[in-house]
């Protein structure tokens, strides 16, 4: 399969850009707004990138049929995720570090996709704490659990989610060590750069003054939220980086599936399944649900890409849980395809990142109503009036 590489994809030229419309717009926005190794750490994945190109470019193999006079005056986008109505099958994906592209991102994060009706995922490495995000909304909220070495931590990460009302527990499995992501070495996120490397950093800091004023001066950038006691001594990113390879646990299997369960009483599930007996695996272990995902392509390079990688997981586990997919998820078109497929809802990451880099919660916001809007029109444009009418065979290949 042809990989094309995200910023080659086309462009609107000519066109009289006042406001953005499209995960597009929002990554060149974000691109704008941030230090370069911040908009790297988002918009970068692991190696050459093929996986992360491969996750938006094997969404445009599947086409779908265009079927007229149907009586789609009323579309309904609204389901039911994990016990929770949700205005769309759509779940904000857990993304650490979010809060170092804007104020109290997290925060942010989580009141859009309040006020959108989405679940919103708050990762073990966010810069807000569970109870942070409590307090800023009333909604439920889910969250992402890394495996640590000392099962005492893990035990207390878990506690305080069951205190702040978290029903859904999302374990991430394909984070048994940390993959290679070049563009993050090169822009010193792993340390030992030189002090004219660092210089340069830092002019490329000072270049980006509207962030320094919202995020730098106010934001806490270095309170590592869930984890602020456990790395109380971090005092930059690449000391948190160091902290995570020694603490992140690549010692975990099956059996350690068996524990979690046995400490969550909640829904669990299973994030970073690509292949159709790991899946299988995973409802065996009483999971009630998993995340198709290559992580966004950030961690082994050259996996499928999620999209591709579904129908057969979707085949194997009949039925049996529920099944979400991220990765390259950026229309209302690459949700539809995904539900044709057997999902019964995609997360976003990157997407919600960066609009909030580009706007804050006014970006996720917007971003969240457009993706409602276009999956709305793309159910009507197939004839559909729900998405549980969502078939395959509204779906064509290549
Ligand atoms: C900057 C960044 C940080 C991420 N951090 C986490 C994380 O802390 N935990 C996790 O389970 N997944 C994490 N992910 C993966 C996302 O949850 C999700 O699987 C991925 O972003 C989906 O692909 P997409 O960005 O193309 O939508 C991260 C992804 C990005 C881009």
């Amino acid at each position: 399969m042809a990989a094309i590489p995200t910023s080659t994809l086309p462009d609107t030229m000519g066109t009289l850009r006042l406001a953005p419309a499209t995960v597009a717009d929002y990554r060149r926005l974000a691109e704008a707004r941030l230090p370069r190794q911040l908009f790297d750490y988002i918009d970068g994945g692991a190696v050459d990138e093929r996986t992360l190109a491969a996750n938006r470019a094997d969404f445009a193999t599947f086409h779908l049929r265009q079927r007229v006079l149907r009586d789609v005056s009323t579309v309904d986008t609204s389901i039911d995720l994990c016990g929770q109505h949700a205005s769309m099958p759509l779940v904000l994906a857990p993304v650490g570090l979010a809060g170092l592209m804007r104020r109290r991102g997290e925060v942010q994060a989580a009141r859009a996709a309040a006020a959108a009706g989405v679940p919103f995922c708050l990762s073990t490495v966010g810069l807000c704490s569970l109870e942070e995000v409590r307090a800023a909304t009333n909604a439920d909220f889910w969250f992402q659990l890394y495996m640590m070495r000392d099962r005492g931590h893990v035990r207390a990460l878990l506690q305080r989610a069951r205190a702040v009302g978290v029903g859904t527990l999302v374990f991430t499995v394909d984070l048994a060590v940390v993959g290679s992501r070049y563009r993050d070495t090169r822009n010193g996120m792993g340390g030992g750069l030189s002090l004219g490397a660092r210089l340069r950093s830092a002019l490329n800091f000072a270049a980006h003054p509207r962030w320094l004023a919202d995020v730098a001066l106010g934001g806490r950038p270095l309170v590592f939220g869930n984890l602020a006691s456990l790395v109380a001594g971090a005092a930059n990113i690449q000391q948190f980086r160091a902290w995570i390879d020694a603490q992140f646990d690549p010692s975990v299997t099956w059996r350690d599936i068996e524990w979690l369960r046995a400490e969550w009483p909640g829904t669990l599930i299973i994030k970073g399944v690509l292949e159709a007996g790991d899946a299988v695996a995973a409802a065996d272990a009483g999971a009630q649900g998993i995340v198709v995902s290559n992580h966004g392509g950030r961690q082994l390079d050259s996996a499928p890409s999620s999209i591709s990688a579904l129908p057969r997981i979707v085949d194997a586990v009949r039925g049996r849980i529920d099944i979400f997919m991220d990765g390259g998820v950026h229309t209302g078109q690459d949700i539809v395809k995904a539900l044709a497929l057997g999902a019964r809802s995609v997360m976003i990451g990157r997407a919600w990142v960066y609009a909030l880099a580009a706007r804050g919660e006014a970006g996720v916001r917007h971003i969240l109503s457009q993706l409602q809007r276009e999956l709305s029109v793309t159910l009507a444009l197939t004839g559909l009036t729900s998405v549980s009418d969502v078939s395959p065979d509204i779906l064509l290949r290549d």
